[in-house]
């Protein structure tokens, strides 16, 4: 084993150049400008995995962005794992807030700042170089492996899910590997076993039918800006619950052992409100910081608009106003019920002087990693002995839909081995991952597959 981690020791600036090269890719799956962009970022790890010469490399076609795949079979009798991972990125915007640009990775303080860098192009390639690191130093690779890399997880995977379905045998495995979550805090690695699911609608709200002059018409016309608040505020009640009926029903309680663990967790929450620039936080009562913004489900504005958006003041009495509303589910929510609870009950507390329509947008579902799991225990034994610490088990609000479906299709759960930090600032303006995060991640992988056969 000493050889596959001096060979990570001495390649160290080979993996950077290489992820730099990626990261230059402006592989943003939400812009069709980009189609291009994604592919060259799908044909840069097709290539990676054929210069490994990995058997089945291939690149597959969908009716969307490519699906990237290799393997190398060992021995049957070892354990299998799939790594996963996502090549498409957020988009940068705002752009002017960056401050290098975006798909010019550049590291400034031990961090490497380009959109991607943590979610997830710096964290899945990790997998992909600790395989590198035991085939070219000739060690003998002691599992059996298979890539799934996909350009269409910021965009809700509506190709990856029927491609699951339809390729079982080629995906069969006995876990997944993904590294697309944060560690609770810096040199505090952590494993999640839990992740939110999302319901997310679009609603909008039409008055007359035209922009009117707010003087002539206000008074007589309901406004649909303030209509639709109307609606919006009635959908958290005063203890921050969800006030659509039967949002709750299926929502599976924190067990007290998880509870107890929550509160053993090293969080700061005076440090929590000061790097968000809060003087106060807020949420459903009951529930500690940690829990709602993980183990709870909630709902959000994303966007919102209606009227006069430009310079100066034009008075108007606006025909439409609109938002973006989004719902982290928790186990064991079903997103498609809770998108039909919210349609139904939104459009039963609209006022009879505008007209509602709602639209579903992408979702997916919550999904819990049993603690159990032998995975999870060789993951954390990799993570003990390169951060030199035991890892926390910890639950996260963010998606990852795919996770379910890999459990519901292939019947694998997901080892989730996060590098990132949650101040990587993923989808927002100076992205960032830790330059010793990437190579420690690399050293934890190469670890986990050495340590994985003694625990499966
Ligand atoms: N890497 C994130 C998910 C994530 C972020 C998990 C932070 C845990 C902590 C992923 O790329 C992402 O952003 N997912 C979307 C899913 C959606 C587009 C279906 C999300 O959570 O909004
Ligand atoms: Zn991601």
């Amino acid at each position: 084993m000493e050889d596959v981690q001096a060979y990570i020791e001495s390649n160290k600036e080979n993996f950077k150049a290489e992820l730099f090269e990626l990261l230059r890719i402006p592989s943003i799956s939400t812009s069709s400008a980009h189609r291009q962009e994604v592919r060259k970022a799908a044909n840069f790890l097709f290539e990676q995995l054929e210069s490994l010469n990995l058997d089945q490399v291939t690149l597959f076609e969908t009716d969307g962005n490519p699906i990237v795949y290799g393997e190398l079979t060992t021995n049957p009798s070892k354990p299998t794992v799939l790594v996963y991972g996502h090549y498409d990125v957020q988009p940068p915007d705002p752009e002017a807030l960056w401050e290098t640009p975006p798909f010019e990775p550049t590291v400034r303080n031990g961090d490497i700042y380009a959109r991607g860098a943590s979610d997830d192009k710096g964290q899945s390639f990790t997998h992909l170089k600790a395989l590198e690191s035991y085939i070219r130093s000739g060690t003998d690779f002691p599992v059996n492996i298979k890539f799934i890399y996909e350009g269409e997880e910021e965009i809700g995977s509506p190709h990856l899910v029927p491609f699951i379905e339809e390729h079982r045998e080629l995906l069969a495995c006995d876990m997944v590997l993904i590294s697309d979550t944060a560690m609770f805090a810096e040199d505090t690695p952590s494993i999640t076993y839990g992740l939110r699911g999302l319901t997310y609608m679009e609603v909008e709200v039409t008055g007359p039918n035209r922009d009117l002059h707010s003087g002539v018409y206000g008074g007589a016309v309901e406004n649909p800006a303030i209509a639709l608040s109307n609606m919006i505020a009635q959908l958290i009640d005063e203890e921050g619950r969800i006030a659509i009926p039967g949002f709750y029903d299926n929502v599976k309680p924190l067990t007290d052992k998880e509870r107890e663990a929550y509160k053993k967790l090293p969080f700061d929450e005076k440090e929590y409100k000061e790097e968000l620039g809060l003087k106060a936080l807020d949420g459903e009562k009951g529930y500690s910081t940690l829990e709602r913004a993980s183990a709870r489900p909630t709902l959000d504005v994303n966007g919102l608009w209606s009227g006069y958006q430009g310079e100066g003041a034009k008075t108007v009495l606006p025909s439409k106003a609109a938002a973006k509303i989004s719902m982290r589910l928790v186990p064991d929510q079903d997103p498609k019920k809770i998108a039909r609870l919210f349609n139904d009950h939104i459009k039963s507390i609209a006022p009879e002087t505008v007209t509602v329509e709602v639209t579903e947008h992408h979702g997916g579902h919550p999904s819990i990693t049993d603690l159990s799991f032998y995975g999870l225990k060789a993951a954390a034994k990799a993570f003990e002995e390169v951060y030199a610490k035991e890892p926390l088990f910890t639950r996260e609000g963010g998606s990852i839909p795919i996770v379910a479906d890999f459990q519901r299709v292939l019947g694998a759960q997901s080892i989730l081995m996060g590098f990132g930090l949650n101040s990587d600032a993923i989808h927002s303006p100076n992205e960032k991952f830790a330059l010793k995060d990437f190579y420690r991640g690399i050293q934890t992988s190469a670890k986990f597959f050495e340590v994985l056969p003694e625990y499966g």
